[in-house]
């Protein structure tokens, strides 16, 4: 079974300074690296070294960004035939992270904001990785784009998972979602005040079967029906975060698309997002599945 993920793609520019800049302040750091990134592109990534077939749909710019922004992609052997190449520039995210790890994220949408419901339409159909059986979604395109692939994804048969960030609450879109996963901030936004299984909970009523919320060093929990999963997070020593979280969905996900239950799919998934943040940048950091599994004691089996 195979994932398809509809989202974004951009180049990373970052910036490892003294401090996340407050308004009105600057802040110096050594050089600027440059690597692939963007929520979609990250996943597809993360979800195709987790052994899922993966394919992206999005769209660069054709400019000399594009190099950088595929080259993640095309390593970890994501099928992209979904691409597309529009005039708009390809995607860039200004990064800054602070020597705790932290970062604070600006993003140039370009050519991902170009992006229209009518350049999905052969989304479902039998492409370079095999029929989908699984949809990985983000919200950093056009809602509109992201509803309509999830309106056809649902048509198609396929589990939807939406991963809500940036934070954006679209009733309409969660109502087609099979599993939902957010960080602190955004179930904040999402669900407002109360203790984090109250939020998650209050959720579920909008139509997901499961709820994830990632906490960081304080691990993920899950909420379903019947059950609530809280799991611990590894400990490991951060230097970057940025990717983790995109880290866990695509391991998650490509877990499920594997046919493996859901306990062992978001412990994966959290050891996974983990080792992302041992390295600087997003999809160069991280793990592959050796690496994951070399962790089977804190997996449990
Ligand atoms: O989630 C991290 C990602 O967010 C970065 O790679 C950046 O491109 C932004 O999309
Ligand atoms: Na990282």
């Amino acid at each position: 079974m195979s994932v398809l993920v509809v989202g974004s793609v951009n180049v990373d520019i970052t910036v490892r300074a003294s401090a996340i800049p407050a308004p009105g302040e600057t802040v110096l750091g050594p050089a600027a690296q440059l690597s692939p990134g963007g929520k979609g592109a990250n996943q597809a990534v993360a979800s195709a070294l987790a052994g899922a077939p993966t394919s992206l749909w999005g769209a660069v710019g054709a400019d000399a960004f594009q190099d950088t922004a595929l080259r993640g992609l095309r390593r970890a052997g994501v099928a992209l035939d979904g691409l597309h190449r529009l005039p708009e520039a390809t995607g860039l995210a200004l990064i800054t992270v602070d020597p705790g790890g932290e970062n604070a994220i600006t993003v140039a949408s370009g050519a991902n904001a170009a992006l229209t419901a009518g350049h999905l339409l052969p989304m479902v159909g039998p492409g370079a990785s095999g029929r989908p059986s699984h949809l990985l979604l983000q919200q950093e395109l056009p809602e509109a784009v992201t509803l309509a692939a999830a309106q056809l994804a649902r048509a198609g048969g396929l589990r939807v998972v939406l991963n809500a960030a940036p934070a954006r609450a679209h009733v309409a879109l969660l109502a087609l979602v099979h599993h939902l996963v957010l960080n602190e901030h955004e179930l904040e936004a999402l669900a407002g005040p109360g203790d984090c299984a109250t939020q998650a909970r209050r959720l579920l009523a909008h139509g997901p079967e499961a709820v994830t919320v990632t906490l960081g060093a304080h691990g993920h929990l899950t909420v379903t029906a019947g059950r609530t999963l809280s799991l611990p997070a590894l400990t490991v020593s951060v230097v970057d975060t940025t990717g983790a979280g995109d880290t866990f969905c695509g391991v998650m996900t490509a877990r499920l698309a594997r046919g493996e239950p859901l306990e062992q799919a978001l412990k994966a998934a959290g050891v996974a997002a983990a080792l992302t943040c041992t390295r600087p940048g997003a999809q160069d950091a991280m793990p592959d599945w050796a690496e994951v599994q070399a962790h089977r004691g804190f997996l449990g089996g």
